[in-house]
């Protein structure tokens, strides 16, 4: 073995974990013994050094030119938007050179068919929501597109009133329903409820039940296409994240559609939040966006103790109980692991 070759082998080794090194050990005894050419530990120890000093060379310079460049960067930027009048200079997107690739990617393609009517359809979809406003959005967006896979006729779904919040709010008092229905029309049929006229002809109330979590479009065509069929009305209870992320583009570009384009805040959620924007402009222009999520669930969840002494450890015990599975005892902060 040649002094390239060695070195070679101790750069590929030198990952510098104590098991790589232990395997740079086992390997050189390997070689001990095969060539019975003895190398000293003193060179061994020399070439790694050589090598070390070669790696920290390099890598001490690819940082600094990584410093250089993206200052740099930074220096040009500020530079420019100095030229051009200051902090409010936006970066207009549009304009910028790129901007011919840009293109939306939520309308249908041309083989996108048209929702099958209400008459025409398989049966009703009953959605109840599960969790937060947020999760219950996600599963509105899905709602659409199993009610597309099935040919189905989605009626409105129906928000959860028990979660942690205990918010009694309904679709429509969030959402826009009559843009909702009429925005994903050519998509999905969707009615607010079925009518009085529907419900007397079907012989049982709707079949309820729960799919499994991420749940593939074959799954919703093998289990609940036939129950639907049977039965003309099935209601999906705790409908959160039940559909698998990965669909086709079609499938994908309706969850854009219903997330980015149909669902819609009412009239006096918007005006709200219209003002709230108006005043925080009046107060500065600079704002920073935190979501804390710091509540009881979350906190039961967490499996932590906060430091909050009994009072604390009463009240968590107490939340985690209605949980079967969370254990009710505290792990050791996280503070007090790294502390
Ligand atoms: C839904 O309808 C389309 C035609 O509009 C048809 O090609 C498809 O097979 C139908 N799927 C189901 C599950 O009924
Ligand atoms: C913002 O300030 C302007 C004048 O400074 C005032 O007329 C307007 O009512 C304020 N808007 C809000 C929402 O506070």
């Amino acid at each position: 073995m040649d002094v390239g070759k060695a070195l070679l082998c101790s750069l590929h080794s030198l990952k510098l974990s104590p098991a790589n090194l232990a395997l740079l050990h086992s390997q050189n005894q390997f070689f001990w013994r095969s060539q019975k050419k003895p190398i000293s530990w003193s060179v061994m120890c020399g070439l790694m050094l050589f090598a070390l000093g070669l790696i920290s060379l390099f890598t001490g310079h690819v940082a600094s030119d990584l410093d250089w460049y993206s200052h740099r960067l930074i220096m040009t930027r500020i530079f420019y938007s100095r030229l051009k009048g200051g902090r409010h200079a936006p970066i207009d997107i549009w304009k910028s050179r790129s901007s011919k690739f840009y293109y939306g990617c939520s309308n249908k393609g041309p083989h996108f068919t048209s929702a099958v009517r209400e008459r025409s359809s398989n049966g009703y979809l009953l959605i109840a929501t599960s969790g937060g406003l947020n999760q219950q959005r996600t599963g509105i967006t899905d709602a659409v597109v199993v009610a597309r896979i099935l040919n189905a006729t989605l009626v409105i779904p129906q928000l959860d009133h028990r979660s942690f919040w205990k918010d009694d709010s309904d679709f429509e008092n969030i959402f826009d329903v009559d843009w909702f229905i009429s925005s994903l029309a050519k998509d999905v049929t969707i009615v607010k409820r079925i009518s009085d006229k529907v419900m007397r002809l079907m012989e049982k109330p709707p079949y309820t039940m729960r799919v499994p979590r991420k749940s593939t479009p074959e799954y919703y065509l093998d289990m609940v296409l036939p129950i639907l069929k049977r039965r003309h009305a099935v209601q999906l209870t705790k409908f959160d994240y039940r559909l698998a992320n990965n669909l086709d583009d079609e499938l994908q570009k309706l969850r854009c559609r219903v997330n980015y384009h149909a669902l819609r805040f009412t009239k006096p959620i918007q005006d709200l939040g219209q003002t709230l924007v108006m005043r925080m402009r009046n107060m500065t222009n600079r704002f920073i966006a935190v979501h804390l999520r710091f509540e009881p669930d979350m906190l039961a969840f967490s499996g932590c103790y906060y430091g909050g002494g009994d009072k604390e450890r009463a009240e968590l015990a107490k939340i985690r109980r209605q949980w079967p599975t969370l254990p009710v005892r505290n792990y050791p902060s996280f503070m007090s692991l790294i502390s």
